[in-house]
């Protein structure tokens, strides 16, 4: 084999091994905990109709089952604004922060619309700590139509 050919192979093995170690370096997590909620405070109450433009703030814990004296592993806090004319929808901007096991300190920060009739499909656009360069999604449903307990299924792809 030629000696410049030879480097070629070695250039391309190199690039090879580094894009191979940039994807053992990001990390997979998916996580299945119950959201306990609190009643949440309505901050801004049009008093319309319906609850179209109305904003609540929420401070829930997530539990590791549906049990209420099962470990608290997260707290989701943030606010949802009732976005949908028909108010069966919200658009919510929350961060979700652990305050237990590995990820304890660290927090994600999630986007998107959530309804109480379906399963919500929300983003993971951030987080900080160990999820500063964090990605994914949270699929979250109530369990037996009950606003106080919900389901979360958490998918977090993160370096
Ligand atoms: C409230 O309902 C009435 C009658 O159904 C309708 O005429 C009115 O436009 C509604 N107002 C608002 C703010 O949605
Ligand atoms: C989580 O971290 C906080 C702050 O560092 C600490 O006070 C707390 O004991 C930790 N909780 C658990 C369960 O490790």
């Amino acid at each position: 084999m030629e000696a410049r050919n030879l480097l070629l192979l070695l250039l391309l093995l190199a690039v090879a091994a580094f894009v191979a170690t940039g994807d053992a370096h990001s990390k997979f997590r998916h996580l299945h905990l119950y959201s306990h909620n609190a009643d949440p405070a309505v901050s801004v109450d049009l008093h319309r109709n319906n609850s179209f433009g109305n904003i609540l703030v929420f401070d829930n814990l997530l539990r590791e089952g549906p049990d209420p004296s099962s470990p608290a592993i997260a707290r989701p806090q943030g606010m949802a604004v009732i976005s949908d004319l028909t108010g069966a929808k919200a658009f919510t901007a929350y961060t979700i922060t652990f305050i237990a096991g590995e990820f304890n300190g660290s927090s994600l920060s999630v986007l998107g619309l959530t309804t109480t009739t379906e399963v919500s499909d929300r983003s993971i656009v951030g987080g900080t700590g160990c999820f500063r360069t964090a990605r994914g999604y949270v699929l979250s449903q109530y369990v037996n139509n009950n606003a106080r307990l919900e389901e979360y299924n958490v998918y977090i792809t993160f370096s």
